[in-house]
């Protein structure tokens, strides 16, 4: 059988940082309630030339350096987006572009902040069906462009950037490396409690995110804790087992009061929220790469990934690294 084995991960941050001092003088809020409501201390936020596309191809582009490989050696891009640079061509054809290649296939995947976890899933049935060898697996946001900047309830809690994984099919081997199991979740019936108020065919404008947060916070934890139950459940592990938890990263309180109610031990979260803000669908693969890099997520690891966003959407992935 074909597993599907992380080999290189990357990511990229807009220069521009903000912190919320900085928010302070145009909204009414203050560090004190952010940093107390939601752990977040700063987010970076895209400038001029700087774009879903660029910091998808920066990431990328790390990623294979990470993973000692060329552009060509990818055959399949899946990018998680809900802020694609144009309506169309995709921005993960707009990536293949930029790299300089033009065989495989390439397609953008839509699950807001649950992006990364369905298209990592995604990803891993077309390695394993072998009609793919290599793929690059992208999360790419610059939600500060959908953001009602007057609205402090929303606009203090999110950041740009993005994160890539390479992933590469591998016989199953001992070692036991790959992603072992996912669990993919929707329920459209939540629609009107984080969206964006726009689109090509509703308004044919943009619009602007819209969130009852205190609704978003009430089923978050609940939903998210039922995925990674039914993940551990279909492997036979425990949350013992789990080595590193990479949660989505919206806000510091449901992290928390996610890994407790799971049963994982404080130390083994890696939390990125205090520097990034929510980057939806790029927060997991950004605090993978920041966990990669300072040398916590190592191979052999058994590492948990789950994200809960918009529609709703939400669901867990569990790999050996
Ligand atoms: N600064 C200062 N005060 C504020 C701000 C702000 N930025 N925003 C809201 N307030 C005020 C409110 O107006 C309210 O005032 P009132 O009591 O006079 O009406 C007060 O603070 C409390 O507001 P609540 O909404 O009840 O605050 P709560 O404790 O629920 O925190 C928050 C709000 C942080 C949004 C919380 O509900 C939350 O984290 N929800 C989940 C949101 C989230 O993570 N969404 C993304 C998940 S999915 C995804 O990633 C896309």
């Amino acid at each position: 059988a074909i597993r599907s084995v992380v080999v290189g991960t990357g990511s990229a941050l807009p220069a521009n940082l903000v912190t919320n001092g900085d928010l302070e003088a145009r909204v009414e809020t203050s560090d004190a309630w952010i940093q107390q409501r939601t752990g977040i201390r700063q987010r970076y936020v895209a400038g001029e030339g700087e774009t879903t596309v660029s910091l998808g191809e920066t990431a990328a582009r790390r990623a294979l350096d990470a993973a000692g490989l060329q552009p060509a050696d990818i055959d399949l891009i899946v990018l998680a987006t809900a802020t694609p640079d144009l309506t169309f061509p995709a921005s993960a054809v707009q990536v293949q572009r930029r790299l300089g290649i033009s065989h495989g296939f390439a397609f953008d995947l839509q699950a807001v902040c649950s992006g990364f976890v369905y298209a990592l899933t995604t990803a891993d049935l077309y390695l394993k069906s072998g009609m793919a060898k290599r793929a690059l697996v992208i999360g790419a946001e610059t939600f500060s462009r959908i953001l009602d900047w007057s609205d402090r309830t929303t606009c203090v809690l999110f950041g740009d950037g993005a994160g890539a994984v390479v992933l590469e099919a591998r016989n199953e081997a001992d070692d036991g490396r790959g992603i072992l199991v996912s669990s993919l979740r929707a329920d459209g019936s939540h629609g009107d409690k984080l969206y964006v108020d726009g689109g090509p065919s509703s308004t044919g404008t943009v619009g602007h995110l819209r969130m009852e947060g205190r609704e978003v916070f009430k089923h978050a934890v609940g939903m998210i804790t039922d995925v990674v139950e039914d993940s551990f459940a279909r492997l036979a592990i425990t949350a013992e087992d789990v080595d590193w938890f990479v949660p989505h990263q919206a806000n510091r309180r449901i992290i928390d009061a996610s890994a407790k109610k799971l049963g994982i031990a404080a130390e083994k979260v890696v939390v990125t929220v205090g520097e990034h803000g929510n980057t939806s669908a790029a927060s997991i693969p950004l605090a993978l790469d920041v966990a990669v890099r300072d040398g916590r997520i190592r191979e052999g690891d058994l590492v948990l990934l789950e994200a809960m966003g918009g529609g709703f959407t939400w669901g867990a992935v569990v790999l050996r690294w």
